[in-house]
């Protein structure tokens, strides 16, 4: 983990209240189990709604979602994981132009490494992967050297960041992007509160292993000894319809007694009173579900102009299709 990161982690346990950011569970092993419970989850009946909902929209709308133009397009993906969510795009830019060049970009290295080996043995030389590990501020940074249209996708990665840094990451693209380029990404628009307390809490605990991960991971890495059974697990949803905000869950462990274990690796202690809670995201919460009068204001705050959406008929998730604004050109 690179010095920045590590910082983060470091400020996160030392602050009031104390957190683990969310990117923090996105290793191999993490995103192996964060797939795994939206898999498992499908046959269950706490199902993860949101993946099933992607792949409906992504695979009945694809042909309206990627824009026609006279251009051949090069592909983005953030937060890309094993790459699995963008083949429906590249299947179908592969139908429109004879080759596609592709920039997956994620911070679970070795996760993503995967994913790419597996496409370059699927589709030959017809698709040129240019795999970027990066967080997102670096990523987008080092997404300026790629030539021509680009279309810039990004599911399910957002409502994971503090709102800020929503806002801030948009802008980050908007300034990589062109009047030829576009940005999709998708939404969580689900409003049910049972349906989102049930995939955070599901009884087959899948979700619970993956968001508490963070603690399995920093005792590896870190060194640390700290006991998942000293604390109560808990999520929350707080709606907000508030136009400039979104709704969101909290996940958090509560300390069931006075604690305090050392983290070897990060030279500080973990000390908690009685009650106390450990966030696994920065910010208010995450997950964060939007209307679409939300998803509007946030990125017209980058200086992105929302042009169409499409829904599945559950209403889960929202893919949005985004153009640089004028002004800004
Ligand atoms: C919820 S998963 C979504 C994966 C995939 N796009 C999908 O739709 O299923 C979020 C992805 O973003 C990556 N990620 C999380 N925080 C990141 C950050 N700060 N910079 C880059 N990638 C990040 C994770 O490793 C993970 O692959």
């Amino acid at each position: 983990m690179d010095c920045d990161l590590k910082r983060k982690l470091l400020n996160g346990l030392q602050s009031d209240p104390k957190f683990i950011p969310t990117w923090y569970n996105y290793d191999d092993v993490g995103s192996r189990l964060k797939c795994q419970a939206a898999n498992r989850m499908k046959d269950v009946e706490s199902c993860f709604y949101l993946s099933g909902a992607q792949n409906f929209v992504a695979e009945h709308y694809v042909r309206e979602i990627i824009p026609k133009g006279p251009y051949d397009l090069t592909l983005v993906d953030l937060g890309s994981g094993n790459c699995s969510p963008a083949r429906p795009f590249i299947d179908e830019m592969l139908r429109r132009q004879d080759t596609l060049t592709f920039y997956p970009l994620d911070i679970s290295g070795d996760f993503l490494m995967h994913g790419v080996h597996h496409l370059s043995e699927d589709y030959n030389n017809s698709l040129v992967i240019k795999p970027i590990v990066a967080d997102y501020v670096k990523g987008i940074e080092q997404l300026r050297t790629a030539e021509g249209p680009k279309m810039i996708l990004w599911l399910n990665g957002i409502s994971n960041l503090s709102y800020q840094d929503q806002v801030n990451t948009f802008r980050l693209l908007s300034k990589v992007m062109t009047d030829k380029c576009c940005l999709v990404f998708s939404a969580d628009i689900t409003e049910d509160r049972e349906t989102i307390l049930t995939a955070y809490n599901d009884a087959t605990g899948y979700n619970k292993s993956f968001i508490q991960y963070a603690i399995e991971r920093l005792n590896r890495e870190e060194r640390s000894e700290i006991d998942v059974t000293d604390f109560e697990y808990n999520v929350d949803f707080i709606p907000n319809q508030d136009p400039d905000s979104t709704s969101y869950v909290r996940a958090f462990i509560i300390a069931m007694k006075d604690i305090q274990y050392p983290i070897p690796g990060l030279g500080v202690d973990l000390s908690m009173k009685r009650g106390e809670r450990l966030y696994f995201h920065e910010g208010a919460g995450f997950s964060c579900k939007y209307t679409l009068d939300q998803l509007r204001h946030i990125v017209d705050k980058a200086g992105l102009c929302l042009e169409e959406t499409w829904t599945d008929d559950n209403k889960h998730v929202a893919f949005c299709r985004c153009s640089r604004t004028e002004e800004l050109l």
